[in-house]
């Protein structure tokens, strides 16, 4: 992605004069901390022209503002639309270093415990509350979506489907969804990694972000990508990914379904 100001972000640069404007990441949005009062963060990304929410801010600011209503720590939407071809997302900052931020390395372990409580308190909000479906009669046909329009990357894929085709992920994706039984539904990050959550090192309160794929899942789709991504993690690894999964409280894992969700992951 350029890092050229696209025109939502010139707007709002306008907008927010007196913010000192930092950029964080521009990998699918780009991402600016405006530090000032109040501490707020901007996104701004081209509209999306597939099906995924996930690049959908309108989807983030719902997402959040929901989350937020049923306690849960995460950023205020202040402000969210169109400008031109691009959207945008103004929100609070939320409190905290990101898990794979500059953590003092005393916090790791007491921080991955910390992730581990909030995400099962997250997965015991109740279901019938949240109206985002994020079930596999959602993301699978949303999956075969992404493949006939050629936007799985195929140079990206993880060590064991390394060097497939999209015709043998989608056949594997179906019949391993068969295998796998029953969805244990809760409501789910959709994108926990740790770079989504941020971690207050005074009291390690943990806060979620980048929450436009939350919604009704298999708790598994949160540990699968979040045990994955700890794992390569630095200062993480594999340790700290069963660390995670045993403050959870998941024991015995399911492995086969961890890499069911994984499998899935390719595909957006
Ligand atoms: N509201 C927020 N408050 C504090 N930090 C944030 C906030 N939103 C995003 N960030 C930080 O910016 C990073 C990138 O933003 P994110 O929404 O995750 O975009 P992406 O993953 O698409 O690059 C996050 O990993 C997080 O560290
Ligand atoms: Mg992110």
């Amino acid at each position: 992605m350029s890092d050229v100001p696209d025109t939502a972000e010139k707007t709002l640069r306008r907008r927010y004069p007196d913010h000192e404007w930092t950029p964080l990441a521009a990998r699918t949005a780009h991402v600016h901390r405006l530090h000032g009062d109040p501490a707020l963060v901007v996104k701004t990304a081209p509209r999306p022209a597939g099906p995924d929410p996930g690049l959908d801010l309108a989807t983030e600011a719902a997402t959040c503002a929901w989350l937020a209503d049923q306690g849960v720590r995460c950023p205020t939407p202040v402000d969210t639309g169109t400008l031109d071809d691009h959207q945008y997302l103004v929100m609070t900052a939320a409190p905290g270093i990101p898990l794979d931020g500059d953590l003092p390395a005393d916090l790791r372990e007491p921080a991955v415990d910390a992730v581990a409580r909030a995400t099962a308190r997250l997965h015991r909000l109740p279901v019938t509350a949240c109206g985002f479906d994020r079930r596999l009669r959602v993301t699978i046909p949303m999956a075969q979506e992404s493949a006939g329009l050629g936007e799985v990357d195929l140079d990206d894929l993880d060590p064991p489907r390394r060097g497939w085709d999209v015709t043998r992920l989608t056949t594997e994706l179906l019949t391993q969804a068969r295998l796998i039984g029953r969805e244990e539904v809760a409501v789910c990050h959709g994108d926990l990694t740790p770079g989504n959550v941020l971690i207050d090192p005074d009291d390690l309160t943990v806060a979620f972000v980048d929450t436009a794929r939350l919604g009704l899942a298999d708790r598994y789709s949160d540990l699968a990508l979040f045990t994955r991504d700890l794992t390569g993690t630095p200062g993480f690894g594999p340790a700290a990914a069963d660390r995670f999964l045993h403050h959870y409280g998941e024991a015995p894992v399911d492995p086969q379904r961890l890499e069911f969700y994984r499998l899935l992951d390719e595909f957006r």
